[in-house]
Formats: C-alpha cells, structure tokens, sequence
C-alpha cells in the first residue's frame, strides 16, 4: 500500500487524501462509475486520462483550490507578460513569444522583442534554404552535405529531440549532434563526414560552456587538418548564441552567428535559433509547424479553465503524487520510436528546473520537489525495467506516451505497439491475483504450487496517466513539448520554486579546472581544497592519464 505524507498539505489535500488511504484503484473505481470521465481529458483529438492515478475527484478538487491559492492564474499571466519571472536571475521567461503567430508586441525592458525574433526567423529561413539546396558551400567549394551541432543540454536536447522525432518524416540532410566532450563523441560522428562537406553550428547560449567549446575547437582542429590552415575554416561554422563577441573571437563571422536573448532559458530555447538544425534537417516549413504546435498550446494553457487545462492537471498530478504520496520517481514511457530522445530532454527540462531545495524566497521548500525522470522507449523498456514496475518493491508512476497513428503507412507492428502500451498500464492496474493463480495453476499442488503463486502474482494497484495523440508530426510534437514545458513551469509554482534557474550545475563546473590543471601534469599541485577521496583518485588518474 502507498504511504501518504501528511505534514504541510492544505487541508483541503489532507482530507481527500484521507479519503484515498486504504484504498485501491480498483475500489475508487467501483466507488465512482464516473471516474473515467471526470479524470480524464480529450482535447484536439488527443486522449489523456490520469483515472488510473491514485486519486478521486474530491482530491482534484482540492488540488484546484490549492492552484488557485498559490496564484496559478498570475503566475501564468506574468509568464506570457514577459515579467522576471525568473527572479534570481531578473530576467523574464519568454519562450512563448518564440512561437507567437501574430505579431502582438511583447515588451522586453521597453523594447518590442516579436520584430527581433522575426528577424532572426527569416536569417533561419534563409540559411536552412541555402544549406538544403546545395548554395552554401565550404572553404573549398563544395556544397554543404553534412550538419553537426555541437552543444550540450538545453543547446542540444531540444533539437535532438525534435529532429530524432521527425527523422522519418522527411530526413533530406544528414544532421548530427555532438554534446559528450569524451572524445569519442565527436570522433565517432566525424568517422562517416567528409571534412570539405561538414558544417558545424556551435550552440552556446554562454559561449563559454567546456565541453562545447573544447569539442568545437577538435572541431576546428579536424577541418584544418584536412583543409590546411589556410583555408577559411570559419565558412565551416555558424554560431547560435547570445556571446556574439567570444562566437567572432571563435572565428565565426559576424553573419554566421544567429542571436540569443537572456530572456530565452537554455533548457526552453528549441523554438529560437537553436532549432537551426531542426530547420535544416526537415525545412524552416516544418519548423514553423513545430512553432504552430506549440502555440496552440500555449493558447490552451493561458485561456482554459484549470480543471480542463492539460498541463495545468498534469502538474497538480506530479504534485499529489510527490507531496501526498511520497513517490520520488516518475517513468516516462514514449510508444513511439521517434521519441526514443524524450526521456532525456524531460530529465533536463524537469529536473534542472524543479530539482531545487529552498522556495523563491530563499526558505526551505515545504515538501520533496520534482520526482526523478527516467525511462526509455515502449517497447524496449518493457523487456528491461518493467518487471521492477510489476513486481519491484518500490512503486512508481508511469506515464505512456502514445502517438496512435504512426508516421509510416498503418500496419500490423503499430496495432502491436499501441496494444502494448495499453495492455501495459492495465497490468500495472489489474496485476494478476494469488486466487486467479491458484485456480489456475491448481493440479501443482502443495509446496510447488504455494511457490508458483507467490512467484507470479503481480499485485497491480499501480498508478499510470496515458496521453494518446492522433499521430507524430511536427505540429503535435510542438504541442506535446510545450505541454511539458508549462506542466514544470505550474509544478514549480505548486513547489514554490523558481524553474527558471539552474544554480546547482554551476558548482561542478568551478572545480574543473583546478583538477584539468593538476590532471595534465605530474608536478601540478592538487587545489588546496581537494578531499582525501578525490585526491587519490585524481593521482590514480593521473598516472593512466601519463602513461
Ligand atoms: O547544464 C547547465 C546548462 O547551463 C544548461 O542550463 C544549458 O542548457 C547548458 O548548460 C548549456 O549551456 P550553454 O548553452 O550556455 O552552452
């Protein structure tokens, strides 16, 4: 049985969740023949339904009295606005108006910021076309064959993600991505590339990120190994970001570095230049599709009443699960190939935004914040984890993520896949009984049969939410992330946290280069500050490093 923690919730919450407590999902419901209805959505031709989630509608209300109380509604306002709702940073979070479709002004510090984001659009439009129809060419005049981004995170994940899912679609240009600065991540994609014919785009929204920029001068290192010195390598690179003095320092042409703007967040920033490779790989056409999505959306979001709006629901969902029920995970599960980068972009997007431990004010937060992210593919993750999920100790909400229609022409391998991802959260709800197994494996007898039973009985009573979507392409997957993108944002207001800030990543990354410097040589002293562990494990490396 699930425990529940009690301290700190509204009352409103404790008493529904009270009402919950010692109960399962199958006798909420027999206790409510409406369930399905009422904790369900269908919106656009999209199905979500969260009624196998351990709730009841009186909890749902309470969740939306509570969303009321912290201010859901000004806080959405605010985002749309374009006021600092990234308060330790004072910026705004602006990447609704990357997807706007009409030009109505969004104020940024007295400026207009539409006319700005149109300008870098058409610069998008413009490059993509070039790049596709074989016009922009390298230092030794050959047209352009290959694309390789080269960033990590935010400058990476969302255009992965994206163009992995469209791939299929409509795959005209080889594009590639390069994040890991292990050697062998850039290694590996330059294996199968021409050197005359690759072009690399440097996604930084700092410029100064370590492993982009030691995995773009390697970069610039092939090019010139092939190309000579004194060929214009800086031909071979366009820059995505908001340094436009170290991108030129880099050797980028000013005409080559598309913009960034402080009010865009790394982890938010697909719909800006960044999404260049998304341009270039399947069109600036399709791209705008992505846009589209996304702003429809963002329409749902800003307009609908809480109680039929999805990423507003989805939130209030991770919040009674994390807050009331105590889980601290939650599996994501996409039934789509294509989709096979989500769970990767959904850890950065959720946990470097709601991975955080003290409230806007600075106090302690009342509760757990976001539970971590994982999962992997239907139906791969099916023969790997789910096992755990049946039968594991832990019990942990799962979310599959169903596009019914494939991108490919219908056939017997989809009907499959979509079966399973339904057959899956129906295991996790029905489980399979001791009495249906004893029946069934009855002639046994005795000691043997006792085993069998208890070996395969699979309790159920686990949680899952389902979101069916008609089909994968660029429009509904722009929808599907930016519902991702406001279900964290409502998750941080319900948290009390700023989504926007990312504090905790910077600690790793000053106590780099201190060790880069006493890694490279023997006779460089470790920083003083160094525990004995990482001590000895820094001279151990040292010597491999050497050797
Ligand atoms: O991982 C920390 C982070 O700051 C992310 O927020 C960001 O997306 C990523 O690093 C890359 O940063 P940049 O775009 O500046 O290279």
């Amino acid at each position: 049985m699930v425990k529940h923690l009690e301290a700190n919730l509204p009352e409103g919450i404790s008493e529904a969740a009270a009402a919950t407590r010692g109960r399962t999902l199958a006798q909420l419901f027999d206790l409510d023949p409406r369930r399905t209805e009422r904790l369900s959505l269908a919106w656009e031709g999209w199905l979500v339904d969260f009624s196998k989630e351990r709730i009841t509608g009186l909890g749902l209300d309470a969740l939306l009295d509570h969303a009321a109380s912290v201010s859901v509604a000004s806080w959405i306002a605010a985002l749309f606005a374009g006021e600092k709702v990234n308060l330790s940073e004072a910026r705004p979070a602006l990447h609704t108006a990357l997807r706007q479709t009409d030009d109505t002004p969004v104020i940024v510090a007295g400026d207009d910021v539409i006319p700005m984001i149109r300008a870098v659009q058409a610069r998008m439009r413009t490059l993509a076309l070039s790049l596709r129809n074989g016009e922009r060419k390298g230092a030794a005049g050959a047209p352009i064959r290959h694309v390789i981004n080269i960033g990590i995170g935010g400058s990476d994940l969302g255009p992965r993600v994206v163009c992995d899912a469209l791939a299929s679609a409509s795959s005209r240009f080889d594009v590639a991505f390069v994040s890991n600065v292990d050697p062998a991540h850039l290694a590996r994609t330059l294996r199968s590339r021409v050197p005359a014919e690759t072009l690399f785009i440097v996604t930084s929204k700092t410029f100064t990120t370590q492993e982009t920029i030691a995995n773009a001068r390697a970069a610039r290192g092939w090019l010139i190994a092939a190309l000579g010195g004194d060929c214009n390598v800086g031909s071979h690179f366009i820059g995505v970001t908001a340094n436009v003095e170290e991108a030129s320092a880099f050797g980028i042409a000013i005409d080559d570095i598309l913009p960034l703007w402080d009010w865009v967040g790394g982890r938010f920033s697909l719909w800006s230049a960044v999404g260049l490779p998304i341009a270039v790989a399947h069109g600036f056409d399709r791209f705008e599709q992505l846009l589209a999505g996304g702003a429809r959306m963002d329409a749902h979001f800003r307009s609908t009443p809480f109680s039929q709006n999805l990423p507003v629901l989805l939130a209030l969902i991770t919040f009674w699960n994390t807050r009331v029920l105590g889980h601290d995970q939650r599996v994501v599960v996409p039934y789509a190939q294509a989709l096979s980068g989500l769970p990767a972009y959904l850890q950065q997007l959720s946990l470097e935004s709601n991975g955080k431990r003290v409230t806007r004010d600075g106090s302690g937060v009342a509760g757990p914040t976001a539970p971590a992210v994982w999962g992997t593919t239907g139906t791969d993750g099916q023969h790997a984890f789910f096992q755990w999920l049946h039968q594991g100790t832990p019990t942990v909400p799962v979310e599959f993520i169903v596009p019914v229609r494939g991108t490919d022409a219908p056939c017997e391998q989809q009907v499959l896949l979509v079966a399973n991802a339904l057959a899956q959260a129906q295991a996790l709800l029905q489980g399979v009984s001791e009495r249906a197994l004893t029946l069934r494996l009855g002639e046994l007898g005795g000691a043997a049969l006792q085993a069998a039973v208890a070996a395969r009985t699979c309790p159920g009573d686990r949680a899952s939410t389902t979101l069916l979507l008609p089909t994968l392409n660029a429009f509904e997957l722009g929808s599907l992330l930016a519902l991702y993108e406001h279900r964290t944002f409502v998750e941080g207001i319900l948290f009390g946290i700023n989504s926007f800030d990312q504090w905790g990543v910077e600690l790793g990354k000053t106590l780099t280069p201190p060790l880069i410097a006493a890694l490279g040589s023997s006779s460089a002293p470790f920083p003083l500050e160094v525990d004995p562990s990482t001590r000895a494990l820094a001279t151990h490396a040292r010597s491999l490093l050497a050797s």
